[in-house]
């Protein structure tokens, strides 16, 4: 057996370990993102509903899922996308995770990435055997063949602005990359307006060479139910359903259609969002009241702090207080001074970590 990730990676807990705390078990913990708040009643209805499904479900998703996308994005200002370069996934993760492999790329080719982000792109990359490329920035320069960008980002919350994305679509077409933005975050701008790739102000409508993927983990408390999609360019989403038909990476039919319900839903989108809203609110005072500055975080479900220090001291002095934070350096080297705090806790456990972070030292 042979794991292509690097083995042995530490894990919070062992680093605090090391510097001597031991998180007691009512420690607030703001260290993962996972929704912790109901999954809507609409959702489990519709679940109830599509229980009885003897037959398997098609890899490419009903057409009333990939229609229901269609109307997402048209409802964002992104009107008459086709529905079949519309595919559900199994959660965002495993689409990020296998799509360097199901697109064939291997030891020739470079994946690229944000240097400061979410793991997966890279594990994706390191899955498949290809080169790797972090960058600083958005991506550039010559033999790219899939490019990540994610906006709004983890863990930082950054926002690309249409700008930004204009540069980078013109730049992928002109040297044939393929470009991919993971969009998670898309319904959860705070102090920016977050946009998606497929934005017409991005890319003038024309999807060729762009995906897009999408979550329904964060917008709906979904993440345990693994619902997710991508959409755009409809020669690359097709090669993609040919590939997973062989590999049986479908999502089951009652979950497709609790997608469907849905996304045909805004309501409950904008409940969950005034909850992380008042988070956010509570949880950004604390923190700075602290003594932390708040870098970035115009949007997602974290505060991504510093105190000028170690992000492992940081972390183990919270932690002592009784509030688990991720420490900025999982994310890459250049997370090393600060720490990420998630919104994703009940309000009880909010006001907790409110209080503690007013006791710090
Ligand atoms: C940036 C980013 N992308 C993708 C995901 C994966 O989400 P899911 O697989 O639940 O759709 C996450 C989860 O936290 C994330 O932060």
């Amino acid at each position: 057996m042979r794991s292509p990730f690097p083995a042995g990676s530490a894990s919070l807990y062992d680093a605090l370990a090391l510097r001597g705390v031991v998180p007691g078990p009512d420690i607030v913990d703001l260290s993962l993102g996972t929704p912790v708040d109901p999954t809507p009643e609409i959702a489990q209805q519709a679940l109830a509903a599509a229980a009885d499904a003897p037959g398997y479900p098609m890899v490419w998703g009903t057409a009333a899922l990939r229609e229901a996308v269609v109307g997402w994005y048209a409802r964002r200002g992104i009107p008459g996308l086709d529905p079949d370069g519309v595919m559900p996934t199994i959660g965002s993760k495993e689409l990020i995770g296998w799509l360097p492999t199901l697109l064939g790329l291997g030891p020739d080719d470079t994946v690229s990435h944000p240097g400061l982000a979410y793991p997966t792109y890279a594990d994706g990359a390191l899955m498949a055997g290809t080169r790797l490329r972090p960058e600083a920035g958005l991506p550039s320069g010559d033999g790219v063949a899939l490019a990540w960008v994610n906006t709004p980002a983890n863990p930082h919350g950054a926002v690309a602005s249409v700008d930004d994305l204009r540069r980078t679509v013109a730049w992928a077409r002109s040297t044939g990359t393929l470009l991919v933005s993971d969009e998670c975050y898309l319904t959860l701008g705070w102090d920016a307006e977050p946009v998606s790739l497929l934005d017409p102000r991005v890319c003038d409508g024309d999807v060729t060479g762009l995906l897009a993927c999408y979550s329904l983990s964060k917008q709906s408390n979904l993440a345990g139910y693994r619902a997710g999609f991508v959409a755009g360019d409809p020669a690359v989403v097709a090669h993609l359903v040919d590939v997973r038909k062989h590999m049986g990476m479908i999502v089951s039919r009652p979950v497709q259609q609790t997608m469907t319900v849905l996304l045909g839903d805004d309501a409950h989108v904008a409940a969950q969002k005034e909850r992380y809203r008042a988070r956010r609110t509570l949880l950004t005072k604390a923190v700075q009241r602290a003594g932390f500055r708040i870098d970035h975080s115009e949007a997602g479900l974290y505060l991504w702090a510093t105190r000028g220090e170690s992000c492992w001291d940081t972390a183990a002095t919270l932690a002592k207080a009784g509030v688990l934070v991720a420490p900025g350096a999982f994310y890459g080297p250049a997370g090393e001074q600060h720490v990420r705090f998630a919104l994703t806790a009940t309000d009880a456990s909010i006001a907790t970590a409110v209080e503690r972070l007013g006791a710090l030292p």
